[in-house]
Order: structure tokens, then sequence, then C-alpha cells
């Protein structure tokens, strides 16, 4: 484990991050979950505009570059289009913006990997979700991605079904 004297914190993504995410996202480990990259950059080419509604991170420990998270209104994500998914069957019950929030998250650094600070990177992603006044979260893994569930599961998420795992917010 990576104790407490490892200060792990979420920064907002910033153009001269992305070569670096363009490396993690090739890596076997992640595009197997991750799948191609391209639709996620395009995503982060637009955040300031058609993705607006997606809020990317950088994810450091002790200040160096580890791994990215993003959150996403639902809202909005149950209108996107990809190939891999349909969003309008996971989210189409989320009827007002603000609500529930899908996260994504990955450590790019494989020496960084089961150390437990998957498992931090997802309470930061809360926290931020709760500082905006959310409700909920939502997290979509392929049933296959064992660790991704477990880091979940660990974190207070609840299987909906399979694919969909979601954790209320008080
Ligand atoms: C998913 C991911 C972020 C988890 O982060 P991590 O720091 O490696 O995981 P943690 O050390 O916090 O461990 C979380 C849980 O997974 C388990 N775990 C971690 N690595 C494991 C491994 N190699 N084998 C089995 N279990 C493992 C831990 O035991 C823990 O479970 P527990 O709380 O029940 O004990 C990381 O594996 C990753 O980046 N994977 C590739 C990208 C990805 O799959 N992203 C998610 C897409 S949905």
């Amino acid at each position: 484990m990576i104790g407490d004297n490892h200060k792990i914190e979420l920064r907002v993504l910033r153009d001269e991050d992305i070569p670096l995410l363009n490396e993690w996202l090739g890596k076997e480990y992640i595009k197997k979950w991750f799948g191609e990259k391209e639709q996620w950059l395009n995503e982060i080419e637009q955040r300031n505009g058609s993705y607006d509604f997606i809020t990317h991170f950088i994810v450091y420990c002790n200040d160096r570059k580890i791994g990215y998270g993003l959150h996403a209104d639902c809202f909005y994500v149950k209108d996107m289009k990809d190939g891999d998914h349909d969003f309008s069957e996971l989210y189409g019950e989320v009827t007002e913006a603000n609500h529930t929030f899908e996260i994504g998250y990955l450590i790019g650094e494989e020496e960084y990997l089961a150390k437990g600070i998957g498992k931090r990177m997802i309470r930061l992603l809360e926290e931020k979700i709760i500082e905006l006044g959310g409700k909920e979260i939502a997290a979509d893994p392929l049933e296959e991605n064992l660790i991704s569930i477990k880091t979940l599961l660990s974190n207070g998420f609840k299987k909906k079904k399979d694919g969909d795992y979601r954790k209320t917010l008080d």
C-alpha cells in the first residue's frame, strides 16, 4: 500500500498533458478496457465545446503524473453515440442535470498499480462530484474487468446490473 505520506491529487487536465495520456491509452492493459483512444482524445479536444459536460483530470502522486480520471454528467452522456456502449439504455432514467455522474479512471504508470491508489482516485472523484452537488455516481466497467469492479465495490458502489455500478451520495 502507498501510505498517507503519498499525496494523491487530481488536477484539471491541460493541453500539455495530452501526449502523456495518449501514451497511456496506447498501453495494452488500458486499451483492453478503454478501447480505441481516438474517441477519448476527441472528447478531450472538445472539452470546452460539445463535450463540456465531461471534466478530465490528471492524477498526481507526490507531484508525478501517474494517471487520469474523469467525471461526466449522465444527463448529457445518455445522448452520446459510442460504438461499444448504449448510453441511452444505461442512463435513460436520468431526467435532470447535475444528478448522476459517470466516472472513468486509469493508472498509466505500471509501477503504481495495485498499491491502493485506484481506490483513492475514486474517492477523490467522488469528492469532486459532491462539491458539484451530485447525488449519484455511476461506473460502467466491462464485467471481465474484475480489478476495476473490486475497486468500485470496495468504495461502496453496488451492482445495478452487468456493467452498471452505482453509489448514492448523501
Ligand atoms: C482499475 C485500476 C484503476 C485499479 O487501481 P489499483 O490502484 O491498481 O487498485 P487498488 O490497489 O486500489 O486495488 C483495488 C482493489 O483491486 C484489487 N486488486 C488490485 N490489483 C489486483 C490484481 N492485480 N489482481 C487482483 N486484485 C487486484 C485490490 O486487492 C483491491 O480489492 P480489495 O479492496 O477487495 O482488496 C487499475 O488497475 C487500472 O488503471 N487499470 C487499467 C485501466 C482500467 O481498467 N480502468 C477502469 C476502466 S472501467
